[in-house]
């Protein structure tokens, strides 16, 4: 059963994504990386890579596809990586550029948030940008995020430096966003 959002569910990648996967790829304004990669992923590529993923009951990371519910349409993909068990992971996000403004982003990060911290009951959620990105930083601090790592000047992208940035959300900040859930795992204070 996919994630449930008010805007849009979460739901498991099909190999029908990956030609949306490529082109987000190939887009030097949505690929997202700090550096930039060549545009140049082909649908085949992207396919490889989909089909080399094994099950698994031991997982440390997960790709999920944003579907805007009120279209049905396919907006973007949301992840984390690098889950350490009860403690930490790492999150991204794109989205396509016609679900810019709309919400949709906010929406998605947050359900992703909602089942890292409420579900796999992690203490924090951390994310890699840099400043050349100033929506991908507007949306991480809508949801509670911080820079907590600064590296000045450490991207070069879009013509120009940027500071690439560590952005995090402790467990205490996320439930303190959100009274309507409750904690059931709050930290043993010394
Ligand atoms: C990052 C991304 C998911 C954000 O989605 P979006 O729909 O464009 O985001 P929004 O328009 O809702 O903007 C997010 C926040 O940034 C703010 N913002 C937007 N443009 C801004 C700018 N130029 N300067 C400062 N803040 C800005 C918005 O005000 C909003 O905050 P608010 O909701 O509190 O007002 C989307 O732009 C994207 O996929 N970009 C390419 C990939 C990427 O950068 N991914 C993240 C890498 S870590």
């Amino acid at each position: 059963m996919p994630l449930e959002g008010t805007l849009v569910v979460l739901r498991e990648e099909h190999r029908e994504d990956q030609k949306l996967l490529a082109a987000l790829r190939n887009d030097l304004a949505t690929q997202a990386w700090g550096r930039a990669l060549p545009p140049d992923y082909t649908e085949e590529m992207h396919v490889k890579r989909f089909e080399s993923l094994e099950f698994s009951y031991d997982r440390t990371s997960a790709r999920f596809i944003i579907v805007e519910k009120a279209s049905g349409e396919t907006a973007g993909l949301v992840s984390y990586t690098g889950e350490q068990r009860r403690l930490s992971a790492s999150i991204g996000i794109i989205v396509a550029r016609p679900f810019w403004g709309t919400g949709v982003a906010y929406d998605a990060q947050e359900t992703l948030l909602r089942f890292l911290f409420d579900e796999l009951g992690l203490r924090e959620v951390h994310l890699w940008t840099h400043t050349g990105l100033p929506k991908a930083i507007g949306l991480a601090e809508r949801s509670g995020f911080g820079v907590c790592i600064r590296l000045r000047e450490a991207v070069f992208k879009f013509g120009g430096l940027f500071d690439s940035v560590v952005m995090s959300l402790l467990r205490e900040d996320y439930y303190a966003r959100h009274p309507e859930l409750t904690d059931r795992m709050p930290r043993v204070e010394e």
